[in-house]
């Protein structure tokens, strides 16, 4: 046994939204969703034995519930000595751009690793979205797809990263932490939007359009579908109570131009998650309009551009003497 590796993983933004859990233990999602996993952005984990449990974060060491829970999950199945964590993202974590998809998907895989579990990649998946819904679908690269499969919600590779090489561009707007973090506002809004029903209907029929639209490279049918899951969520958000309102002025403005630019001809669409960051998904060919037209709006602070990634992967290395 190693006792000591280091995973790196990549965030995923979804096309198709999961916003809601089942009611229960498990952190089972109410919907199935599609992502892609980029490649710019990554977030690399080391674990290793040690004397107690510590956790470090962007070189600050952290107390965090969903960590807390996360261990005492997996210790309830796994018999695990005390760990040391250290994880560094190369992006602004909690505030919107999937830090913890990443971070829970590079956890797992560098304690699968430093702890010789021998864990498939179905198990690695399925402890990752305990963790946090959407880094399920952080260990697979390219298009990822979250459902339910055998009674298991686990994610699977529907295209890999290079069978459709779309560009993401992102437009940060803001680096501030989200004021409600994604587990108490999807529980609010499961309690209180009427649209919730609606919600969790139309997600199912928008999952089996956006697979269809990857397979068939259909960019125009995805670009429909993933902004109607999108702006789907957020009137989801914003008709909980009390409204959960994460966009700024800028988020809005990027939206418009975004439209604009498609209504030009450009090969482009947006989504956005619980965060005011616009995440635009273009063709190679219009990647230099996009970055221009977001560079532009006032308000946006940094513009970063990424391709497809691949999904978690780990490099074991021995504990120091
Ligand atoms: O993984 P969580 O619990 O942080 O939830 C992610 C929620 C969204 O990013 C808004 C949507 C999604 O499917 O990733």
């Amino acid at each position: 046994m190693p006792d000591r590796a280091t995973a790196t993983a990549h965030p995923n933004i979804a096309l198709v939204k999961y916003w809601g859990k089942r009611p229960g233990p498990g952190n089972i999602p109410a919907t199935p969703s599609l992502s892609l996993t980029l490649d710019a952005l990554t977030t690399t984990t080391t674990v290793e034995v040690a004397d107690a449990d510590r956790f470090v974060l962007d070189g600050a060491p952290v107390a965090d519930p969903k960590i807390d829970a996360f261990l005492q999950a997996l210790r309830s199945e796994f018999d695990i000595p005390p760990l040391a964590a250290t994880s560094a993202s190369n992006f602004p974590a909690g505030c919107g751009l999937a830090s913890s998809a990443s971070g829970f998907a590079a956890l797992v895989t560098a304690m699968d690793n430093a702890l010789g579990w021998g864990l498939d990649r179905d198990a690695r998946s399925e402890w990752a979205r305990r963790g946090s819904g959407s880094a399920g679908r952080s260990i697979v690269g390219g298009f990822g797809m979250l459902s339910e499969r055998d009674g298991r919600w686990v994610a699977r590779e529907l295209l890999a990263a290079d069978a459709w090489p779309l560009r993401v561009v992102v437009g940060i707007t803001s680096r501030k932490r989200k004021a409600v973090g994604s587990t108490a506002g999807m529980e609010r809004s499961r309690m209180t939007s009427p649209f919730y029903g609606a919600w969790v209907r139309s997600t199912e029929e928008d999952f089996a359009d956006a697979e269809r639209a990857v397979l068939e490279r259909d960019f125009g049918r995805l670009a429909r579908v993933a902004e109607s899951s999108c702006l789907k969520m957020h009137a989801l958000m914003l008709s909980s109570d009390p409204a959960l309102f994460y966009w700024n002025a800028a988020t809005v403005e990027c939206l418009h131009r975004i439209r604009m630019l498609r209504d030009a001809g450009a090969e482009v669409f947006f989504t956005v998650d619980a965060g005011p960051q616009v995440k635009a998904v273009c063709t190679a060919d219009h990647e230099s309009a996009v970055r221009d037209a977001l560079e532009q709006v006032p308000g946006v602070d940094e513009v970063l551009v990424s391709g497809l990634g691949a999904g978690a992967s780990c490099t074991v290395s021995p504990a120091p003497a």
